[in-house]
């Protein structure tokens, strides 16, 4: 995600508010960037060696080369890249809207105006929200819902053209407020492809003011109290709700990321409490100005709001009436998005990343088991969160967060200012986690880590060196990998795994003679940069999505606008399925209960895209193939 007004990703907004520590010197740069060499040499002996752990998939391995002798899986021709306004298929594949933000839930709604800067507020809480996020679909009864998330808005779009982005009042605010969050929506085939039932008894928008409960080990504790809620176990909405995850029991699971980019004060002077510089919490937010409309957001009035998001929510779609629940246990920090597993003997298991530079990686374990129709009370809560070390020899182990392995002085304390946690116990810093998937077909799992121009330069916003290391091999690395590991014994809740790298994303025309070309199974024909979502189909297939540079000029060249590209995890290959429009990332997927539509996530699109006139239009997509087969 970039703020499109100031054209900096939100990162970078953290760092010019809150200067990394000093760059290493040069002697140390040279040294980690020798030591490299010795780790790519390690993992290729890893990757060729160990057929459990997959292809061995960087450059002088013989193990891709057999793999592609292997059937190839797509049913596809893959495409080529693109710079236009367009969405853009292959062969035998249609694409069309399914819905845009701005679109009615609601009849009440109909005729919401999003052209003239976004609408009124009147009706804002009652149409489809702006740029669309992860999404699941859930089938319930014969109804198909789609749960998806607003992650920010583009306030340039969403407020009068003369404000310049900036809200004037109350009203701007909570206009603004209504647009992110959650829609919940029931969908149906029709003649003509899928629609959005308008409607729909399962139809509901869940925003920064819906009420939810704050459940686990850190509910009720002193950190989390505000005077509107002096129980500390009730709050008010959830925001920047960027990657989505689906529990074993059918629930949604929304992931708070840059929510510190909401939070300002009215004092520039006001005490900032601990743990504010970690967060990025400052004195002017990041433009959105809710701190001068709203006391909840100014932070000199209310110094633990803040700590009442950068959580992970549970949503049930199927009941309009329930409370969003907020589990502390699941910790504190950027989350990304949610990948769920259930261990052998029945415990949970949650993988999370924190997208951040230099930040952490993260699993929760649950104490409980479930099982089909079986309670789910605590099971998101009562368990240990632990973040995860990679050792460079292509082995792991995750580290416990506890109050007597990070020094801290309470578990709720612990969940709160998870970051500091990690630090603490020695985790390793990654590349900016992203997504996290799940293969159903192997016990394993993948994780983006998109890009990290500070790996080998800078510090992470805690002081922790991000030397180059296992997985995150490249200094100043531009173009990002997906890393993967496999838990010992076959058993999610393991303490242990081993891991290597799907792929490194790269230029191989640019740089044909060293990593940043990319691993092998990246070529010419299927290069891109930056990978953030992913999810596997029920085929076993990996599909990657891009949110990276789409300028298709200096080391990008080539790369086009950001896409949909496609991934076998057997046989390592990767092959582009579909660009989305210029200036947009594309980000979420799920599939119809039936398989033969696939949903897709354009968000923040530039031009007019997709009318082709007026302001542009953050939608999710339906694609299906021409001959009505499975799509995944
Ligand atoms: Fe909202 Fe890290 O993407
Ligand atoms: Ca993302
Ligand atoms: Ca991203």
């Amino acid at each position: 995600m970039t703020d499109q007004k100031h054209n900096l990703s939100f990162d970078d907004w953290d760092e010019v508010n809150f200067p990394r520590p000093e760059e290493n010197d040069f002697d140390r740069v040279v040294e980690r960037a020798v030591s490299r060499r010795g780790f790519l040499c390690s993992v290729l002996a890893f990757g060729s060696g160990a057929a459990v752990m997959g292809t061995g998939l960087l450059k002088g391995t013989t193990a891709l080369a057999e793999a592609h002798a292997m059937k190839n899986r797509f049913p596809f021709t893959p495409i080529d890249i693109a710079t236009d306004h367009e969405v853009h298929v292959p062969e035998g594949y249609t694409s069309k809207v399914l819905v845009s933000w701005g679109d009615p839930l609601f009849s009440d709604a109909e005729g919401y105006d999003v052209n003239a800067g976004g609408g009124a507020v009147e009706g804002s809480d009652r149409v489809f929200g702006e740029n669309t996020d992860g999404m699941e679909l859930f089938s319930f009864e014969g109804h198909e819902i789609i749960a998806v998330n607003s992650e920010y808005v583009n306030r340039d779009e969403n407020l009068p053209a003369e404000q310049e982005g900036t809200p004037a009042n109350a009203d701007d605010v909570l206009k603004l407020q209504n647009l992110q969050g959650v829609t919940v929506m029931e969908v149906a085939p029709g003649d003509d492809g899928y629609s959005v039932v308008v409607d729909s008894p399962f139809n509901r928008r869940i925003h920064h003011n819906t009420p939810m409960t704050i459940a686990g080990p850190a509910a009720g504790h002193d950190l989390m109290k505000t005077e509107a809620d002096p129980t500390g176990t009730e709050s008010l909405g959830t925001m920047n709700n960027c990657g989505s995850g689906r529990t074993p029991w059918g629930t949604y699971l929304t992931c708070e990321e840059n929510f510190n980019g909401y939070f300002g004060s009215t004092d520039a002077d006001a005490p900032r409490p601990d743990g504010y510089d970690r967060y990025g919490i400052g004195a002017d937010g990041w433009g959105y100005d809710y701190h001068k409309h709203d006391a909840r957001f100014d932070y000199s009035k209310n110094p633990n709001e803040p700590h009442r998001v950068g959580w992970i929510v549970e949503i049930d779609p199927t009941d309009p009436e329930s409370t969003p629940v907020k589990h502390t246990g699941l910790g504190r920090f950027k989350h990304e998005n949610a990948a769920c597993a259930v261990a052998p003997d029945g415990r949970v298991v949650v993988y999370m990343g924190d997208d951040e530079r230099g930040e952490y990686m993260y699993k929760f374990v649950s104490n409980g088991t479930w099982a089909p129709g079986a309670s789910t009370e605590g099971l998101l809560d009562d368990g240990t969160l632990y973040a995860a070390k990679f050792n460079d020899d292509g082995t792991g182990e995750w580290l416990a967060l506890t109050p007597e392995s990070t020094g801290m002085a309470s578990l709720a304390e612990v969940l709160i200012f998870a970051r500091m946690g990690a630090s603490a116990v020695g985790a390793t810093t990654m590349d900016r986690p992203e997504w996290i998937a799940v293969n159903p077909h192997a016990i394993e799992a993948y994780c983006c880590l998109t890009n990290n121009k500070n790996r080998g330069v800078k510090a992470n916003a805690g002081g922790d060196e991000t030397p180059v290391n296992g997985p995150n091999p490249r200094e100043t690395n531009n173009f990002g990998q997906i890393v993967r590991w496999r838990p010992s014994e076959d058993d999610h809740a393991a303490d242990t795994f081993e891991w290597d790298l799907y792929v490194m994303a790269g230029n191989p025309e640019v740089y044909p003679n060293n990593e940043y070309g990319g691993s092998d199974n990246v070529t010419p024909g299927n290069m891109f940069n930056s990978p953030d979502g992913m999810a596997f189909d029920s085929n076993g297939l990996l599909w990657i999505q891009t949110d990276g540079d789409y300028s298709n000029e200096g080391e990008f060249e080539g790369h086009g606008n950001n896409q949909m590209l496609v991934g076998d995890p057997v046989t390592g290959e990767i092959a582009r399925f579909l660009t989305g429009p210029n200036g947009s990332e594309v980000t979420g997927v799920c599939w119809s209960a039936d398989r033969r539509t696939m949903f897709v996530g354009i968000q923040h699109p530039g031009g007019s895209w997709p009318t082709g006139e007026g302001l542009p239009r953050s939608s999710v997509i339906q694609v299906t193939r021409d001959d009505g087969a499975l799509i995944g």
